[in-house]
């Protein structure tokens, strides 16, 4: 059983030159996510919510202010990037990143021994890709791509939950993850969203414009994230809620 907690958190987007001011987007985060909970956060575009993401999984771009975040006990933001994702933690970003000429199989592969501690036996390692790749319908051929080089908006998605069913972290922090999927690939990435936290006790935290992934990934916890903080939490019934009435009440 683990846990983690976000205290307080203020972040700071830095300053682009030195005639304008730092700008404050995270204004005092409190979310505390247990071992086997799905917590689902909604909010306007630009309330701080990739801000939030970021900062926990130690985006050089966003100075912390203030707060801490706690994963068992441990402050994440005292450990460097790589240390977070060997301390158990994962972040899905809205937009992931290319990276030309470093194939898939060898970034799974560089990824899956720098969290485990040690290389996966490589016979053992092609069956538990060749796994994961099916359970997600992504053919074979792409282990052989650059990593997110030209994939379209569902295969990078795709590939971004992958990742999450082979690095099994305590926590995944899931930023728009359903954005841009046609309705199969929907049902894929959900059933990837649910395995991994069924087979892991993983904590889930799902940053979502929309209602309807959360039909598929049942959250435990609803929470209205507006102007750099959560503003409401509830049940899964508050997404009904703001997909009827939207931001307005919360603004
Ligand atoms: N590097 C940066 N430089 C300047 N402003 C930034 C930077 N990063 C974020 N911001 C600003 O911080 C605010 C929050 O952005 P963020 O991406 O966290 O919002 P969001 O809630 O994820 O929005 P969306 O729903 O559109 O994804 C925005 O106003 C954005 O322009
Ligand atoms: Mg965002």
């Amino acid at each position: 059983m683990s846990t983690l907690e976000i205290k307080n958190l203020t972040a700071q987007v830095a300053a682009p030159d030195e005639h304008s001011e730092p700008k404050q987007i995270l204004k005092g985060v409190n979310l505390t996510i247990r071992s086997g909970e799905t917590h689902a956060i909604m909010g306007p575009n630009g309330s701080g919510k990739s801000t939030l993401s970021y900062t926990i999984a130690g985006h050089p771009k966003y100075e912390v202010t203030g707060g801490e975040v706690l994963l068992d006990g441990e402050n994440l933001l005292d450990m460097d990037v790589d240390e977070r994702a060997r301390a158990g933690l994962f972040l899905a970003m809205q937009y992931p990143v290319e990276v030309p000429g470093v194939s898939m199989a060898n970034f799974l592969r560089t990824a899956a021994t720098a969290v485990r501690g040690e290389a996966p036996k490589l016979r053992d390692w092609i069956k538990e890709v060749r796994g994961a790749q099916e359970e997600l319908s992504i053919d074979r051929a792409f282990s052989e791509r650059s990593v997110n080089e030209g994939f379209s908006g569902g295969e990078k998605k795709r590939h971004e939950i992958l990742q999450l069913g082979l690095l099994r972290p305590k926590f995944a922090i899931l930023d728009e993850t359903d954005s841009g999927l046609d309705v199969d690939a929907l049902r894929v990435v959900s059933e990837g969203i649910n395995r991994y936290r069924d087979r892991n006790d993983g904590g889930v935290l799902l940053i979502t414009h929309y209602k309807r992934i959360l039909n598929y990934v049942q959250p435990d916890h609803v929470h209205v994230f507006a102007d750099g903080r959560i503003v409401t939490s509830g049940g899964p019934e508050l997404a009904d809620e703001l997909e009827a009435n939207g931001y307005d009440r919360f603004l």
